[in-house]
This record gives structure tokens, C-alpha cells and sequence, in this order.
């Protein structure tokens, strides 16, 4: 088996790169390093297996010139998306962002793939295309109308069309998964990090964007990747789109705020803003439905926040705190 990579150097992408490696596969990851590090690629079982290409995977040539030899040594099994811009406020400062690292990189991996002849994709998508329904709406994989409050929610929507419109002339298999917030190492961005972050810099007061009261659900990435590798196992259809998440309502800004303190700087004081959302476009409450991922036989074993709790640590760890 071999698998092409795309963001296989960021948070995710270096954690499933770990993972299909351990199961022997090949493995070439292309990223660009915006946000990715070349260290998170490190100490990998089975490394001899693993190549690594620093590329603009938004740019079809590039990603063509890459993708061309390793399909002609290692016939590619499927292509893993996972770049994207991470950064939602940085997109809403200027969508020339997301336009870029969340949809051109979906552009061309799709014109790769049909120039390549290559029939497997699987691509991370996010809650944020649902856009804001309130926290009493469950979010059904069939929920809509789709209409994101971000650039980022919106280019992962229009990636999503993409490929179902790619399934219907191209590609054999394309699975599509919705994550929730995920959390664990290598973090390189997320709540957890900037709380971390900002304690490092000022022990004593940790202040937090928005009222606190923002609920979400939060998934660890380890169970993040096993669930996406099941789902690629067992489901079928030649497009297929999964919610993968908790099965609860998710935990408040103000309890993940509460557990990096009390392990970073017990003594701090927590001062929270007063608006509802964090930033524009953030979707300050949502609730995901993973019905259809129960019934494929996959849930996960940590709620939201025991996977939050699990992620301070292993953060706390990475930041040197010890
Ligand atoms: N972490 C989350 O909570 C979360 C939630 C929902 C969806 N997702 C999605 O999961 C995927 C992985 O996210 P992550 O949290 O690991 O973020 P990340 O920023 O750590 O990883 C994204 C990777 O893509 C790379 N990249 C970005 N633009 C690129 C480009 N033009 N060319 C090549 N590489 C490029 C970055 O350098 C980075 O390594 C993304 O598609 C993201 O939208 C993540």
C-alpha cells in the first residue's frame, strides 16, 4: 500500500503519517512547512518508508511534479488532504488565505489525481461547514442549509462540493470527514496551545476570548486518526461523508480554561471577555450527531473533556513544562 500525504507534516497529517507507517505503508508527504515542521516527521517506525516534499501543494504543477515519480515507484493507494489553513481569523483577515491553503489545495489534488489516474481520496473537512444552527440543532451529516460564517468553513464546503463532483466523473472512492475540534500533539495551533502560550507570558492572568460559555466537542487526535482509517476500512459507496466526534455536547471554553490553569499556573486568574464568540467566525455552541459512525461500529473511548484534559498534558509536556 502507499499513500500520498498532503499536509503530512502538521498536527494531524504527522500523526496519521505515524500511523500508516506502523502498518507498513509507503508514504510521501508533501507540505509546505506554513505551519507543519519537518521535526514532527522524526523518529517515524518504519522511516525507510516515508519521503518527504517540501511543496506549495496549492499549486497543480507542483503537486504534479511531485506525485508523478512516487506513483511510478510506489502505485498510490489513495490520497490523504490534509492541508488546509488552520489559522480561521488569519482567513477572515484576508480570504486570499483560504482560498489558498483550504480550497486551491483541494483544487489540485483532485486535477493530480485525474491526470494520474489515481481513484482514492479522503479528505479532512471540518464542523465549520454547517455555520451556526444553534446549540439545540444536532448536526447531521444530511443537516443544512450548509451556509459557513468563515472563509475557512466556507473553502472546506466548496472543497467538499469538489469532490462529490469528482466522485461522479473520476474517482472510484472518496470519503469526506467532518472533525470536530481536535486536540493532542504536535499541536500547532488550537486553544489549548494559545492558553499555554499566553500563561508562559504573563503567569498571573490568562485572558480568555469570549464569554467562556462557548461549548464545542473535542476529539483526541489519536482517536481522530483510528476513526478515520475505520471508516476507510468499512464503509462503502463511492462518496461517503462522516461526522467523526464525542457522542456528547461537548465541554465549555471556560473548562478547558479552568484545566490549563490548574495545571500551568494555579494561581492565575482567568478573565473572560464578554462577547458570545471568540472571533469572527467562530461558532461559539454546536452539536455534533456521530449516529452514522456508531452504527458503522466506531466510537470513541474519551469524552470531550477527558480528551481535553489528556491534551493539556501532553501540551503542557511539549512546551518544556514539566
Ligand atoms: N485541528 C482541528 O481541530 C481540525 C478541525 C477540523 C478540521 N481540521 C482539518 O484537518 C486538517 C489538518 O489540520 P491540523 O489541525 O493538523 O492543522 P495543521 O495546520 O497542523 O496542518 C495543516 C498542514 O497543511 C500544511 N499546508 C497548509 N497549506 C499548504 C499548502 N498550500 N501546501 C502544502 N502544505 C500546506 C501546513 O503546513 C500544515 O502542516 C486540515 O485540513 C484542517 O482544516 C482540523
Amino acid at each position: 500500500m502507499s499513500t500520498i500525504l498532503i499536509g503530512g507534516a502538521g498536527f494531524i497529517g504527522s500523526r496519521l503519517a505515524r500511523r500508516l507507517l506502523e502498518r507498513g505503508e509507503h508514504v510521501l508527504v508533501i507540505d509546505n512547512l506554513c505551519r507543519g515542521r519537518r521535526a514532527f516527521l522524526q523518529d517515524m517506525p518504519g522511516h525507510a518508508h516515508l519521503e518527504f516534499v517540501e511543496a506549495d501543494a496549492a499549486d497543480p504543477d507542483a503537486l504534479l511534479r511531485v506525485c508523478t515519480p512516487f506513483h511510478a515507484r510506489f502505485p498510490t493507494a489513495v490520497v490523504r488532504h490534509m492541508a488546509a489553513n488552520s489559522d480561521i481569523p488569519a482567513g477572515i483577515a484576508d480570504p486570499a488565505v483560504d482560498l489558498r491553503d483550504t480550497f486551491m489545495t483541494t483544487y489540485a489534488a483532485l486535477q493530480v489525481m485525474k491526470t494520474l489516474g489515481l481513484k482514492r481520496l479522503a479528505f479532512a473537512s471540518s464542523s465549520a461547514v454547517y455555520g451556526d444552527h444553534g446549540p439545540e440543532t444536532l448536526l447531521r451529516e444530511e443537516s443544512g442549509p450548509l451556509l459557513p460564517i468563515s472563509n475557512y468553513g466556507a473553502m472546506k464546503l466548496a472543497s467538499e462540493a469538489l469532490i462529490g463532483a469528482a466522485a461522479e466523473s473520476f474517482l472510484d472512492r472518496a470519503l469526506i470527514f467532518r472533525f470536530p475540534n481536535v486536540v493532542g500533539i504536535p499541536a500547532t495551533h488550537g486553544v489549548i496551545l494559545d492558553f499555554i502560550r499566553k500563561l508562559r507570558t504573563s503567569p498571573g492572568r490568562l485572558e480568555v476570548l469570549g464569554n467562556g460559555t462557548q461549548q464545542k466537542a473535542y476529539l483526541h487526535v489519536e482517536e481522530l486518526v483510528e476513526a478515520m482509517l475505520f471508516i476507510e476500512e468499512r464503509a462503502s459507496g463511492k462518496l461517503s461523508l462522516y461526522n467523526i466526534g464525542p457522542e456528547d455536547a461537548g465541554c465549555r471554553v471556560s473548562d478547558i480554561a479552568e484545566a490549563v490553569v490548574a495545571r500551568v499556573a494555579p494561581r492565575a486568574d482567568i478573565v473572560y471577555g464578554t462577547e458570545e464568540r471568540g472571533w469572527v467566525g467562530d461558532v461559539p455552541k454546536f452539536r455534533y450527531c456521530v449516529d452514522k459512525l456508531a452504527r458503522l461500529g466506531w466510537k470513541p473511548r474519551l469524552s470531550s473533556l477527558e480528551a481535553v484534559r489528556r491534551a493539556v498534558e501532553e501540551i503542557a509536556a511539549q512546551e518544556g513544562l514539566c
